[in-house]
């Protein structure tokens, strides 16, 4: 019964697919052209007929005085002779088979280009409509089949093809990143979280003695769960495009000037060097100041970390004709290969980088996502020598 069922489900999914419908369309035009041409033919042929019988006639009563009734009886007697000729019994076996052939040819052939050029339509949409089923409940690795021949098209359907397996490859990319960023949030609340209750239970039970170390260690780590909570709600916010900016314009060379200040001192405690070349025409943006602060400082507290002693960290602005670009290099070990391409990632942080030393990991997505809500880019470019970033800004003409 069940094998019933499903053979009828499969032919009633079959006749009301559009595949089915567009080959009897198909073949219904070509049958209508066919037999619209067929009728033509006739037509011409019937006065090619009528003329050539009558001009007969008029010629064997005008030269050969042949009188009517004999031209009458000789009419009929041919007009005998061609429907002997025309019936299927007495035709002769050449004529009749390809007659036969002839027919089976005019309706055979239309079917078979109806059904080809049909599926040639219909199957990207119908591998389409099945790959959209199967995102629709759930599955996002659902691919549509693109053919060689589909890939080697450049109309619609194959762009739509293309388009549609982008669109579900991004799909399938964030639902990545959302199952592992909720598993990754949990994680980085939990570390905190558990070291916050096993020192105060410490406190509690007396084997902690609850003096201004030991608080001020409960607190520093109250401040990291408020650091992540922080940067997790400005991302969320910024990726939601709801962060409230309080963009102004201003001349970028007083906030580099600025910030090279703030960081001088660190700098010279790790015994590096910290440069800015600037050009000498103003560079004038149009920005929130405080979080392009954010970004720029998370940029050189990278490369504070990351660069050795006696380093370089260098930050060279350059101005455009609709641009501002800025390179922050540092002459450190550079990414590292899985940092290059992930490290705008949330939550990505190199092995080296324990919770403990402050690390989160959301640095560089915080600052991709508050300089895209500047309209600008955010890169790391491949260098010899250390680590490259470089933010690019639209400019505001003076
Ligand atoms: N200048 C650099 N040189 C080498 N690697 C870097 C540099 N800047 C960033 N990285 C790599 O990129 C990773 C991500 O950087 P990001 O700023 O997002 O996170 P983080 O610095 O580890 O943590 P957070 O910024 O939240 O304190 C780092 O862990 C590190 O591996
Ligand atoms: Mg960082």
């Amino acid at each position: 019964m069940s094998r019933v069922n499903s053979v009828w489900v499969y032919w009633r999914r079959k006749l009301r697919s559009i595949g089915f419908d567009l080959t009897w369309t198909m073949f219904g035009l070509a049958a209508f052209t066919a037999i619209s041409v067929m009728m033509v033919v006739g037509y011409i042929f019937v006065i090619y007929t009528d003329a050539l019988l009558k001009y007969s006639a008029e010629i064997l009563v005008k030269r050969y005085k042949i009188p009517d009734a004999a031209l009458n009886q000789l009419i009929e007697e041919a007009s005998l002779r061609v429907e002997r000729k025309l019936d299927l019994q007495f035709l002769d076996p050449s004529d009749r088979n390809f007659l036969l052939g002839l027919t089976v040819l005019t309706v055979l052939l239309p079917l078979i280009l109806a059904w080809w050029s049909s599926r040639r339509f219909a199957r990207p949409l119908t591998d389409l409509s099945k790959a959209a089923h199967q995102i629709t409940s759930g599955d996002f690795s659902a691919r549509a089949k693109l053919t060689k021949s589909l890939e080697r098209r450049e109309d619609e359907t194959a762009l739509l093809l293309q388009d549609f397996n982008q669109m579900a490859q991004s799909l399938e990319n964030l639902e990545r990143e959302r199952k592992y960023s909720v598993a990754a949030i949990a994680h980085e609340l939990r570390t905190p979280v558990t070291v916050l209750r096993g020192r105060l239970e410490g406190v509690r039970d007396g084997v902690l003695v609850a003096d201004n170390t030991e608080i001020e260690k409960l607190l520093g780590h109250a401040d990291l769960l408020s650091k992540l909570i922080e940067d997790l709600q400005l991302l969320s916010l910024a990726e939601a495009g709801e962060l409230r900016l309080e963009k102004k314009n201003f001349v970028l060379q007083d906030l580099l000037i600025r910030i090279q200040s703030d960081f001088m001192q660190k700098a010279e405690q790790q015994k590096l060097e910290l440069l800015l070349e600037q050009p000498p025409q103003a560079a004038q943006v149009h920005g929130d100041q405080q979080r392009l602060y954010q970004v720029l400082s998370n940029i050189l507290n990278n490369a504070l970390r990351h660069t050795p002693a006696y380093g370089l960290i260098k930050m060279q602005l350059r101005i455009f004709e609709q641009t501002i670009q800025l390179e922050i290099q540092d002459t450190g070990a550079g990414f590292s290969a899985e940092a290059q391409t992930r490290a705008f990632e949330r939550f990505y942080r190199s092995a080296d980088r324990s919770r403990k030393s402050g690390g989160s990991g959301l640095g560089l997505s915080i600052s991709r996502s508050l300089i895209e809500a500047h309209n600008g880019t955010i890169e790391l470019l491949p260098s010899q020598q250390g680590a490259c970033v470089r933010l690019t800004l639209p400019k505001v003409s003076s």
